[in-house]
């Protein structure tokens, strides 16, 4: 039960099994790894699809020989393992040129390189069979007010966004996008910091059919949020298009842990909603279970492969513990009790208009409030069968 398979869709950026460990205060504890053996050990380990920034597998300034050695080394890793590349990205934040952001960047020349950096690779995330293609900001931000023109910046935003969109459109390509929200880091304010700035920004583009989020476990909890709750929202919009799993312990910087290595229990209740869907019957989501997370500074390459591995495991412990907590009689006389299920009865009846409301007594004048008012929902209870079938304990 909890060996990876195929089937369970779990997938890894290049950029996570190969971080030399570099951090603002020190130098890399770990050696480069080559992307082909990353293929070869994710693929033993039973994950089922490989991501990257263009500038991961093909390092920024390549030669077009060196990028044809590259990619011809990485198709035959790919064909012979059998994995699959189900998202690309473009990295518009290492390079000095995106200091101060690329598709918001004062400088209007750092722009127009930034869009041909990401159509170049989206012609390749469209030939490798890629379905999505994130977009995190990087350094789309600023530390200083007067310095970037906000309104402007969401403009340029938006006009880079659907640019290329709609030539992902044009092409037919089949690529749908994927914005990534975070907070701040690497700039002390960031534009689209949070899952709900990015909705918000999609409804305002004109191809925002194609566009949804890619929220992150560490970066909502980085803004003190609930994922799980931040992930309900974005499937009930229809925008859970991708989503990065890690763990955070806190608003702090962004750690990367492990998936499960910080809040457990909203890991718990993500995958339960992921797996079975809203208890009142909203969507589920059947994309990948895509990791995003950083082997702490101190493992070696060992600790590298464990690490990977346990992501998996985690997945696998909370899919099973969730089913239990599901078909658990206690636990669905707890959610009655809770009225979980009357939240999805409309409060008006059908064809009741609101002057029938306002003539119905027992709606206010006759209605008990105090009575009302000493109801217990028993969430208490219901979170402690959570957190014991979490344990095991049951
Ligand atoms: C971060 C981000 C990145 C993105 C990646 C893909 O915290 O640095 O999560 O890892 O996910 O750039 O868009
Ligand atoms: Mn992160
Ligand atoms: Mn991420
Ligand atoms: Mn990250």
């Amino acid at each position: 039960m909890v060996q990876p398979t195929r089937d369970d869709h779990f997938s890894f950026g290049l950029w996570t099994v190969g971080w030399p460990a570099a951090d603002p205060f020190g130098t890399a504890t770990r050696p480069w790894l080559d992307p082909v053996e990353s293929v070869h050990r994710l693929s033993d380990l039973g994950a089922w699809g490989v991501t990257f920034h263009d500038d991961d597998l093909l390092p920024f300034g390549s030669t077009p020989d060196e990028r044809n050695r590259i990619l011809t080394r990485f198709r035959a890793a790919l064909d012979e393992t059998g994995l699959v590349v189900p998202m690309m990205t473009t990295n518009t934040f290492t390079h000095p040129v995106f200091k101060d952001g690329a598709f918001t960047s004062n400088d209007r020349g750092v722009r127009r390189f930034a869009l041909r950096k990401i159509l170049r690779n989206l012609d390749l995330a469209a030939e490798l069979g890629a379905s999505t293609y994130v977009f995190w900001g990087g350094r789309e931000g600023a530390e200083v007010d007067s310095g970037k023109d906000i309104q402007a910046a969401l403009d340029r935003y938006r006009e880079g966004i659907d640019t290329l969109a709609a030539y992902v459109k044009e092409q037919g390509y089949g690529i749908r996008f994927a914005i990534e929200p975070k907070p701040n880091e690497p700039r002390g304010d960031i534009l689209l910091p949070t899952l709900g700035h990015a909705l918000a920004f999609i409804a305002g583009l004109e191809h925002g059919d194609i566009v949804g989020v890619n929220p992150e476990v560490g970066h909502e909890q980085m803004a003190g949020l609930n994922y799980s709750a931040g992930i309900a929202q974005a499937l009930w919009a229809g925008k859970l298009f991708h989503l990065d799993l890690n763990g955070q312990r806190g608003i702090k910087y962004d750690q990367d842990l492990i998936f499960g290595h910080g809040d457990l229990i909203n890991a718990f209740s993500l995958v339960d909603l992921i797996e079975h869907g809203a208890p009142g019957g909203g969507p589920s989501y059947d994309g990948p279970r895509h990791f995003d997370y950083k082997p702490l500074r101190t493992e070696d390459v060992t600790g590298v492969w464990d690490s990977a591995a346990a992501n998996m495991r985690t997945y696998l412990l909370l899919k099973e513990r969730a089913a239990a907590f599901r078909s658990d009689p206690e636990v669905l006389e707890a959610l009655a009790t809770a009225g979980v299920a009357e939240l999805s009865t409309p409060t008006l009846n059908p064809g009741e208009t609101l002057a029938d409301l306002a003539a119905d007594r027992t709606a206010f004048e006759d209605y008990d409030a105090d009575k009302a008012g000493e109801r217990g929902y028993g969430f208490g209870r219901l979170n402690q069968l959570a957190v014991e079938h979490l344990m095991g304990a049951r």
